[in-house]
């Protein structure tokens, strides 16, 4: 590849719904262990992206080392807002998932979803602890895209070890749908059920009065005197590990 074809090709990923920016060694670690399919691998020194792999992930190095293209410092500059301090950023195919599929999965875990979101460093830490708690995936609607390289980065490119989908609006199916409130009865372990769709708010309003009233239970994590809601990301964590030390 030239520099300016380098330039112009992860430009034109960042627009692209079906490939994933991955910024930074982290998010393309997970990416490796997860079974991405990598298109393009670039650094400006290939020998400390593969000493860096040696000290933190030996096991991804067979699937890194023959992937690796070296570019100038100053082209490497050009390929995100900043560039990544681990030296590496790549462009990954995302993977395709069935919302079907991910609703009708007979398996206890929950499901996540976040109404309309608005930050995207909270969708990506939702997205990392629901893939180290097991959760069964992760839902978005609004207007944001939880595969934006912004979330990949939070996420440490966990997308690609739980499935992560924009939805228009949450359908309608056969799960429980538990909406977390900072105004509702307090969470006991028993009220997450099997295959309960627990769901969030966004960061300033909550969650809309349509979805309150299509919920089978409302409730809260329980905080002390004055203090009016947690960050999303940690409701969702203190939420996911009530459920998953519950087993
Ligand atoms: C920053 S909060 C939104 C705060 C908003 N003013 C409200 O009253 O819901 C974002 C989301 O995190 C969840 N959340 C935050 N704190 C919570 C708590 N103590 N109990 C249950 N859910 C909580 C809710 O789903 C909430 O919609």
């Amino acid at each position: 590849m030239t520099n300016h074809s380098v330039v112009a090709r992860f430009a034109q990923a960042r627009s692209d719904t079906s490939l994933v920016v991955l910024e930074g060694f982290h998010p393309l670690k997970h990416a490796i262990r997860f079974g991405a399919e990598l298109l393009d691998v670039v650094t400006p020194n290939i020998e400390k992206v593969k000493k860096l792999a040696g000290e933190l992930a030996p096991d991804v190095i067979d699937g890194l080392e023959d992937r690796l293209t070296e570019v100038s410092e100053s082209v490497f500059e050009e390929l995100a807002p900043v560039a990544p301090v681990t030296g590496v950023i790549a462009i990954a195919q995302r993977p395709s998932h069935s919302l079907n599929d991910i609703l009708n999965d007979p398996t206890s875990a929950p499901l996540i979803y976040l109404e309309e979101p608005s930050n995207l460093g909270n969708v990506g830490a939702v997205i990392r602890v629901a893939a180290a708690a097991g959760a069964e995936g992760v839902l978005t609607s609004g207007v944001h895209d939880p595969w934006h390289a912004a979330a990949v980065r939070g996420a440490a490119g966990l997308h690609f070890a739980v499935p992560v989908l924009r939805v228009g609006t949450l359908p309608s199916c056969d799960r429980p749908l538990v909406a977390l409130d900072p105004d509702g009865e307090p969470l006991q372990q028993s009220q997450i059920p099997e295959r309960a769709i627990l769901a969030f708010g966004t960061e300033r309003g909550g969650l809309t009065p349509e979805l309150l009233s299509k919920a089978d239970a409302r409730v809260s994590l329980p905080m002390r005197k004055g203090v009016s809601s947690l960050n999303l990301a940690t409701a969702v964590a203190a939420v996911l590990y009530v459920w998953r030390l519950a087993d």
